[in-house]
């Protein structure tokens, strides 16, 4: 049997869809801030109906990940939406998406899994499994609102990349329009993490914005060799860093680049007081 809270969706798209409005979906986990509300205006600007989910989706957390501790602020983000003119936020619960009891290991779970190239590298290889996850939670989210555009951000630009692949390879009739990151005044990308970190560690977050815009600075001074792009990296980091990685790919691909080029992207992850922070940037 269906759960409540999906029927309840189903019912509304569908008299949505009868009366030929566009349904823009904007998929998030809560916490909303300044970054989800940036994807929430451009779909309310796109399409007529406007759905956010917030799910806190269990099968993309490792067994050793953030999980139970993952911030939860319902009511702040129900009067955002309200606010940014939603017309409708899909809360369901883990029983809801998964059944009762939710077996979530993939022996009893059918998931959707993206091709091993796109998987073998830069937030995969800390977080097995994880886009697993992601992809099996979106096609859900897609199978139930049926929207006619989805709004991701930059800000996970691997996690984009992976989607519009899904949505490519399995024919999935929906848009996906994605929003640029959002950074506070400090150049530190907006992430609901960010409230795990100290006042230190707010200060040594900012090192992974300003690897960037360096290496923007220095790829239009002509360097185009990455290992010695990586090297300009160095001076920002310190004991307070645990730099994971800093990669160079095809923004379309994620194929690795040797030799910087104009469709390179640059991405970065760091751990700072053990809170695991990404950062990305197209090169030019
Ligand atoms: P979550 O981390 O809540 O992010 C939801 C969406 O907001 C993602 O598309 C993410 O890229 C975007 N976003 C987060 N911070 C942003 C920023 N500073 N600027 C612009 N966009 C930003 O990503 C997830 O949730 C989950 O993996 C999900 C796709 C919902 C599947 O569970």
């Amino acid at each position: 049997m269906l759960e409540k809270k999906i029927i309840e969706v189903r019912k509304r798209v569908s008299q949505w869809k009868k009366d030929g409005l566009s349904i823009g979906l904007v998929p998030t986990m809560g916490a909303l801030h300044e970054g989800h509300l940036s994807l929430i205006k451009k779909s309310v600007e796109t399409c007529d109906k406007t759905i956010v989910s917030i799910f806190v989706n269990p099968i993309q957390f490792g067994p050793s990940e953030d999980l139970e501790k993952y911030p939860k602020t319902i009511d702040a983000d129900l009067e955002l939406c309200k606010n940014a003119g939603v017309d409708l936020v899909f809360s369901p619960s883990p029983s809801e998406m998964y059944g009762e009891g939710h077996i979530l290991s993939n022996d009893f779970l059918t998931y959707v899994v993206p091709p091993y190239f796109y998987t073998d590298k830069l937030c995969a290889k800390s977080r097995i499994g994880h886009f697993d996850g992601v992809c099996t939670v979106v096609m859900k989210l897609f199978n139930i609102v049926q929207p006619d555009y989805a709004v991701f951000g930059q800000k996970d630009a691997q996690q984009l990349i992976v989607i519009k692949k899904m949505v490519k390879d399995l024919d999935i009739p929906i848009e996906i329009i994605s929003c640029p990151i959002v950074r506070d005044k400090n150049g530190l990308a907006l992430s609901s993490r960010n409230q795990y970190l100290s006042e230190d560690g707010k200060k040594y977050s900012l090192a992974l914005n300003k690897i960037l815009v360096n290496i923007k600075a220095c790829y239009k001074k002509g360097i185009t060799d990455t290992k010695s792009l990586v090297e300009t990296a160095l001076v920002f980091l310190n004991n307070h860093h645990e730099l994971e990685y800093l990669e160079f790919v095809d923004k379309n691909t994620l194929e690795n680049k040797t030799v910087a080029d104009g469709d390179t992207l640059v991405l970065i992850a760091v751990r700072v007081d053990n809170v695991r922070l990404i950062d990305n940037c197209f090169i030019i």
